[in-house]
């Protein structure tokens, strides 16, 4: 199933917030890894009040990915939100930035790793501009979310530099799309300024986020979590057609190979 793996170009534009809402909502069976090499949120925030293991996750799962074990180690590094059903499940994300240097090796291992699971894979990339970020981890990625505020053409502009690096950095410019948080500008100037498509739009929501942090209640149904799930629909048309234009792409290099008789 789909990997789709969420980042920032700098400052907290609501990535780790973005991902969790998507993972709660999205009608399929979903798992949220936290990927960011600046440390996960999730045990200290949105799951803070549950007894849970600090010692599963990225990590333990990193090292599996280089060993060629990580399938049989996968189940003991999550944590299924809504058990026994595994349908919304979460791998941890590492509890200090020191860290994340260990988990450098194993970034593409894990991308190709997360790639071939059932479940929908949404990866929490964190800020790009992080010392180790999961840059190889992304070249397995269908869709890689470029996440921002767009108060203003101004406050889009570090995007720039972010998009140009992902152009470069993935095989085919194709699985780059924006994920806009709150409002500002329309879609459209965004678009016209950065030349990337948008695939989700979130609400500004303090209540909702805030609940997502692991505070207060907040309202599981608020205009958040109903705009994660209209971004479900256009993410999946994204990768709908996606997958329309590689199997032409294949069809027509099967075309061109010459039949030897
Ligand atoms: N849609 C939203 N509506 C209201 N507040 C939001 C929204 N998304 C995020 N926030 C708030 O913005 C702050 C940053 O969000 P979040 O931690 O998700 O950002 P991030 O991009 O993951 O940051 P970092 O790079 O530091 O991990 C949090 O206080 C969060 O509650
Ligand atoms: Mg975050």
């Amino acid at each position: 199933m789909p990997l789709i793996a969420m980042v920032s170009a700098k400052g907290s534009p609501g990535v780790s917030t973005a991902a969790l809402a998507c993972t709660l909502t999205w009608p399929a069976p979903t798992l949220l890894a936290e990927c960011d090499p600046a440390g996960g949120d999730l045990l200290s925030g949105y799951l803070s009040k549950y007894e849970l293991p600090s010692d599963r996750g990225i990590l333990p799962l990193a090292g599996s990915a280089v060993r060629g074990t990580a399938d049989m180690d996968l189940a003991g590094q999550l944590i299924d939100l809504d058990s026994p059903r595994q349908q919304r499940m979460v791998l941890p994300g590492i509890s200090d930035p020191a860290q994340a240097a260990s988990l450098n090796p194993g970034w593409a291992r894990l991308g190709e790793f997360f790639s071939t699971l059932p479940p929908t894979v949404i990866v929490d990339g964190g800020r790009l501009a992080a010392p180790f970020p999961p840059i190889p981890l992304l070249a397995s990625a269908d869709l890689v979310l470029l996440v921002l505020r767009p108060k203003s053409i101004r406050t889009i502009s570090p995007a720039i530099p972010a998009i140009n690096r992902l152009r470069r950095e993935l095989p085919d410019e194709d699985r780059l799309g924006l994920v806009l948080v709150g409002d500002g500008i329309t879609t459209r100037e965004v678009v016209h300024n950065l030349q990337v498509p948008v695939l989700m739009r979130l609400a500004w929501d303090t209540s909702t986020a805030a609940a997502l942090c692991g505070e207060g209640k907040g309202r599981m149904r608020g205009p958040l979590m109903r705009s994660a799930i209209a971004g479900y629909r256009s993410v999946h048309t994204a990768l709908a057609s996606r997958r329309g234009a590689m199997n032409s792409l294949a069809r027509r290099d099967t075309d061109s190979i010459p039949v030897i008789r």
